[in-house]
């Protein structure tokens, strides 16, 4: 029972250095308090370390190391007031695989998958993201937004880019957004999306958003193709994170965008955002689409979130997807 885990945790989070009785912790969840004791100890044997203090009660003086999927809800409740369903794995073929099954089993959203490994990491365009035990997050959060999909369209341009907005504030990095999807910093890839959508009659029913975000690996940690362009949130900050107060943080940050989006849509701060974050306006690309290429300079988005790339003759295209190259100067 995560849940209980969870508001366990939480309560050794708010105490601090302060003793936490489990006495309280078992009247406050309704539990004897040898399930209580049982608890810690299956706690314990995850990584975490409760020192008794005095008779008065303990004191949580050590976490995992790994992402522990009941710490990171408790902290993104106390940062946000949201209670989201956490389900946490060793490893997962990918955790979008993973958010659509628990739905298709009739899990109700919104809930997250966190994994320390996927063996089967997908990116777009049926690339594979690169997920092994090092540090990083791979996350899907999974909504039932019920909206009809066109108003879905621009779902992960904004998410993209209020993610960078708040790395960007929070951590005093130089984040750009590369259409659609990569959150970049100083030119090096920090993470990308993938949404995937299942739509019933006229609504986007399950709607899965996953993220790969490089969090605390090093250089060394990354294939030896990925080296020169893959980048991580320690490595631009120079020292590595708390890894859960880190996600929760970025997690809290999601599910306020996405509740945003559902009300307001794309926002009026959109169109200044993007222009704030965009790697790509201004640049000679080329850009790829169904084995077919486009080669010009990008002008910018329409109001669609379509890429608008300027050809040599002068004609605007507008593209709904692609992969974008840099053309070598
Ligand atoms: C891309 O840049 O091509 C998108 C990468 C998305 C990777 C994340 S990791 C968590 C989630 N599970 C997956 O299999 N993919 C996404």
């Amino acid at each position: 029972m995560p849940e209980i885990d969870r508001t366990i945790l939480e309560a050794f989070l708010v105490a601090g250095d302060t003793p936490v009785s489990g006495d309280k912790i078992a009247r406050e969840l309704g539990l004897s308090r040898v399930s209580v004791w049982g608890r810690l100890e299956r706690l314990r044997r995850e990584g975490f370390v409760f020192e008794a203090s005095t008779r008065v009660g303990y004191r949580m003086t050590r976490v995992p190391e790994r992402l522990h999927a009941a710490l990171v809800a408790a902290r993104v409740r106390l940062l946000s007031g949201r209670e989201l369903p956490l389900l946490g794995l060793e490893a997962v073929d990918s955790t979008n695989s993973e958010a659509e099954r628990q739905l298709a089993a009739g899990r109700e959203p919104p809930f997250g998958v966190l994994a320390a490994v996927q063996t089967a990491g997908r990116g777009r365009l049926g690339r594979v993201w690169h997920s092994k035990d090092n540090g990083n997050l791979y996350l899907s959060l999974a909504f039932r937004p019920l909206l009809a999909p066109e108003r879905m369209q621009m779902f992960t341009l904004v998410m993209g880019v209020r993610l960078g907005h708040f790395l960007a504030e929070r951590f005093g990095l130089k984040m750009q957004v590369k259409w659609p999807n990569d959150l970049l910093c100083d030119g090096r890839k920090l993470a990308g999306i993938l949404t995937e959508a299942r739509i019933d009659a006229d609504h986007v029913r399950d709607l899965v958003f996953g993220i790969g975000i490089n969090l605390n690996a090093r250089e060394k940690d990354f294939p030896p193709e990925l080296r020169a362009t893959a980048g991580s949130l320690a490595l631009a900050v120079g020292k590595p994170l708390d890894p859960h107060r880190t996600a929760a943080e970025i997690i809290a940050h999601l599910l306020a965008s996405y509740e945003k989006f559902v009300a307001e849509g794309k926002g009026a701060d959109f169109a200044e955002l993007w222009t704030r974050y965009d790697f790509l306006c201004g640049k000679k690309v080329t850009v790829s689409m169904l084995g077919k290429e486009l080669a010009g300079t990008v002008a910018g988005l329409d109001e669609s979130g379509a890429l608008l790339l300027r050809d040599s003759k002068g004609n605007t295209h507008a593209l709904n997807a692609g992969e974008v190259t840099l053309k070598k100067k």
